[in-house]
């Protein structure tokens, strides 16, 4: 049911804080984390984690792998499922595999998972759907409390995958980051961008070409690869996410004048070489926007969030690159819960 809702893919955009909340409620019990004994020792004997996903759950990945490295300390690699289902790289003595589905029933992740049994290796599956494929054939799995995700777009498992991934590191950890806490004021920030900020007008003005860019720098990196994808799967514009650095190195030379280029800023060390990357392609014609945290945020910036704790910065500022997708994909009147050739669960190799 989409209540008062256009689409489902908005419904769920905005029911992304209750989601955060409901994850805090399900795995914070008194001060106990409901995450299992066997999970932590079989990943803390581990020497290094091997995430596979596809797509969304990729990028959520890659943000698990950042939470892996700084939290555990524990070396993490993503794979792209289909391709480490038929290419496994050289492993390590002690893996751990990690798989994160929305849905549970990617049949890439099922062919690693079959994979990884055959080489005797234990997996957890962070999942959406419990009564799923994966979560009935991994060793272990841990859900997400999203909700029924509808809209093929996935928006809210996203910020769920982060937030279990964040909950799972920490637990993992010695820096004992107050959870409860920073989870909650994520919840707080993402709401109130939502009740107080309407951005179709900005996506009208700026978002008009056949092309755009996504440009971020370490975490807000992995942010602007979920940021190009979900925009480009409804709205149709070619979208790429960059690594702010690497525009210059050859892909600048595809920016004319008004191609959309929008950085993602969220920290106090990145934000004057993302500005001037920013600086850079404006002098070739580009049409910016600037998605900024407070703590590092610009005036004249065009969207501002409230700041939370620095790891968890790609919950909230994914959240305006969703709504970005969104009103220009209604703008350009596509269906924007089924895109065109797209299916929500990919169930062929
Ligand atoms: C993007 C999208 C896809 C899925 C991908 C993985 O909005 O929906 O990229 O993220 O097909 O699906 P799951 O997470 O179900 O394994």
């Amino acid at each position: 049911d989409m209540g008062e809702y256009q689409h489902y893919m908005i419904k769920e955009i905005y029911e992304q804080p209750s989601v955060v909340r409901r994850i805090v409620q399900n795995y914070f019990n008194h001060d106990k984390i409901n995450i299992s004994a066997d999970i932590l020792k079989d990943i803390k004997a581990s020497d290094r984690i091997y995430i596979l996903a596809a797509g969304t759950s990729m990028h959520a990945g890659y943000v698990g792998k950042y939470l892996f490295e700084e939290l555990t300390h524990i070396p993490a690699e993503v794979h792209i499922a289909s391709e480490f289902a038929y290419h496994t790289p050289l492993l390590t003595a002690k893996p751990f595999f990690l798989m994160i589905s929305q849905s549970g029933e990617t049949a890439d992740l099922r062919a690693c998972l079959l994979k990884t049994q055959k080489l005797n290796y234990k997996t957890l599956t962070i999942t959406n759907v419990k009564t799923s494929t994966l979560a009935r054939e991994s060793n272990y799995f841990l859900e997400l409390f999203a909700g029924p995700e509808i809209a093929v777009a996935s928006t809210k498992a996203y910020v769920a995958q982060v937030a279990v991934l964040s909950i799972l590191c920490n637990t993992l950890s010695d820096q004992n980051i107050d959870l409860i806490k920073e989870l909650t004021k994520v919840a707080l920030s993402i709401e109130n961008f939502l009740a107080t900020q309407d951005i179709s007008s900005l996506v009208h003005d700026k978002i008009t070409k056949r092309n755009c860019f996504y440009i971020g720098r370490t975490i807000d990196y992995y942010t602007s690869l979920e940021a190009a994808l979900k925009l480009k799967e409804i709205s149709y514009i070619q979208t790429e996410g960059f690594a702010a650095g690497e525009l210059k190195h050859g892909t600048i030379a595809l920016i004319e004048e008004g191609t959309p280029v929008i950085a993602l800023i969220s920290s106090k060390e990145i934000s004057k070489n993302t500005r001037s990357n920013l600086n850079e392609v404006i002098s070739r014609g580009a049409t910016t926007m600037i998605i900024s945290l407070a703590n590092t945020s610009q005036e004249s910036d065009d969207i501002i969030l409230k700041d939370v704790h620095p790891l968890l910065t790609p919950m909230v500022m994914v959240v305006p690159t969703q709504l970005i997708a969104y009103y220009a994909a209604l703008e350009r009147g596509n269906d924007i819960d089924k895109p065109r050739n797209l299916a929500k669960s990919v169930t062929v190799e």
